[in-house]
């Protein structure tokens, strides 16, 4: 039992995780080339885009992880046919979608969140839908009492039980004009994949408008959707009576990206990111170049190095897009142990992302966690009560040490901390790791880590 995961989640944790452990011995450089292919966070909810579709869909550069195998095992269980294509590739045949039960979508679920959105879809194809309890990671309550406000506005009725959530729409979707309490990213997808088969026109204020939100709109709008991005944050909608499949090659993952720069960072490395692209990192590439690292963009990736000298402190507020972005705040936290000075990290968009500090500073690190943040001050955008400031004092030195990967972020930051640590240590769940890292044991050969994986 996994003292950090809920009883579902443990319950969900595919088999094996709990014994999978590497040990790893620090001190090498990570050099080398990596790809990364499409983002966690858009694959997920394409594939969900799809049962909105009366044609096949097919979806490209999907990552072999195992969030995208939870919603593939989900789509299967309401009827869909999911085949594979050539690598990476998924094809969805949605002739014939049909209801399922608590228990197999229980089953299914695992420790994902992405069965909230099904909501919209199932409502418009079958009238109503099934939510069993929702897994995530240990970083926060994750509540979705957006997602319920917004399905209520559309027409749908809400039922909680204690198998989990069941909605009926007997008389259909309409249109409804919602404004977010904050701009979830959540139910901002709840939004768009339920708004644009509902009659009538939906206006939602205070949206999500990360690269991942933008790339499932460009897939809506190739299904035969009409979707337009105001200035301001507002979204409009306006439903259509059908739509098709799409084609659609997924935006890569920046949230790995920064990943394995923080790692090149921290292991004193050099790698290259095929697949990394300008535009979607410019916020993470300004942070990167002010701690010290070097970065050069070419046409097919983004080479992230340590030019050596030392790096320097420095301080960040997590926030929504085009903001720092809360998932990039844990790798380069390792790096910044590393930092000759004392750093800040205000996290504002989870309540607790930093407990992943005590490992690293169990491994030497001199990181104090502040519970209620940093003093407030007047605010662009509503904030919920709960943030955290992460004060790193550097630089330190590393040792090895026995870890529990927390979460998926989280468990990134412990591995390649113990890349950089002097002497071995052993890091096991590495399970959760699979959730948004594709084949992370290959990467970390490739890039020439020394270590010996006990999967
Ligand atoms: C998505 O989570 C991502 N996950 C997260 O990435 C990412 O950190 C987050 O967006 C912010 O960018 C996926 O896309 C699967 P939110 P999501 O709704 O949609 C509160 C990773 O590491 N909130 O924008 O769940 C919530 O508690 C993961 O890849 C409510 O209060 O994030 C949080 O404090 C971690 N009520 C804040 O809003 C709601 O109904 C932002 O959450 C929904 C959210």
């Amino acid at each position: 039992m996994n003292p950090l995961l809920t009883a579902a989640q443990n319950a969900a944790e595919p088999l094996g995780t709990k014994s999978d452990s590497i040990v790893i011995t620090g001190g090498k450089p990570l050099k080398g080339t990596i790809a990364v292919r499409g983002a966690k966070n858009l694959a997920t909810k394409a594939m969900v885009a799809a049962l909105l579709g009366d044609t096949p869909s097919t979806l490209k550069d999907v990552p072999d992880i195992s969030d995208v195998q939870v919603v593939r095992g989900l789509l299967s269980v309401y009827g869909v046919k999911v085949t594979d294509g050539a690598r990476g590739e998924l094809h969805f045949d949605t002739s014939k979608v049909e209801s399922a039960h608590f228990a197999d979508i229980d089953a299914h679920a695992g420790a994902s969140r992405i069965p909230i959105l099904f909501c919209g879809p199932l409502l418009h194809r079958l009238g109503e839908a099934r939510i069993p309890d929702l897994g995530g990671c240990r970083i926060g309550d994750r509540p979705i009492d957006f997602h319920l406000d917004a399905l209520r506005q559309f027409g749908a009725t809400v039922d909680k039980s204690y198998e989990g959530i069941h909605l009926t729409a007997p008389d259909g979707l309409h249109g409804a004009e919602i404004a977010l309490p904050y701009p979830s990213v959540g139910a901002t997808e709840q939004v768009l994949l339920t708004a644009v088969l509902a009659k009538g026109t939906t206006e939602l204020k205070n949206a999500a408008i990360e690269p991942e939100i933008m790339d499932l709109i460009a897939i809506l709008q190739k299904m035969g959707a009409i979707i337009s991005v105001e200035p301001n944050r507002v979204i409009l909608i306006e439903g259509v009576d059908r739509l098709d499949g799409y084609t659609h090659r997924a935006l890569f993952d920046r949230n790995e990206v920064a990943s394995w720069a923080s790692a090149a960072l921290v292991t004193h490395g050099d790698i290259f990111v095929e697949g990394a692209k300008q535009a979607e990192m410019m916020t993470f590439l300004n942070v990167f170049r002010k701690v010290g690292g070097a970065f050069d963009i070419q046409e097919n990736g983004i080479r992230f190095w340590h030019p050596g000298g030392n790096l320097k402190p420095v301080t960040i507020e997590t926030d929504v897009h085009p903001g720092f972005m809360t998932d990039w705040q844990q790798p380069l936290i390792v790096a910044l142990t590393q930092a000759h000075g004392v750093s800040i990290v205000h996290e504002t968009v989870y309540e607790n992302r930093l407990g992943f500090t005590e490992a690293l500073n169990e491994m030497g690190a001199q990181i104090v966690v502040h519970p209620s943040g940093l003093p407030d001050h007047p605010r662009r955008v509503a904030r919920r009560d709960f943030e955290q400031a992460a004060v790193i004092t550097g630089p330190t030195k590393l040792h090895g040490a026995n870890i529990r990967v927390p979460d998926l972020r989280g468990g990134f930051s412990h591995l390649i901390a113990a890349l950089s640590a002097e002497g071995q240590s052993v890091i096991s769940n590495m399970g959760i790791i699979d959730r948004g890292y594709e084949h992370i044991i290959d990467k970390l050969d490739a890039l020439g880590a020394d270590f010996v994986y006990e999967g």
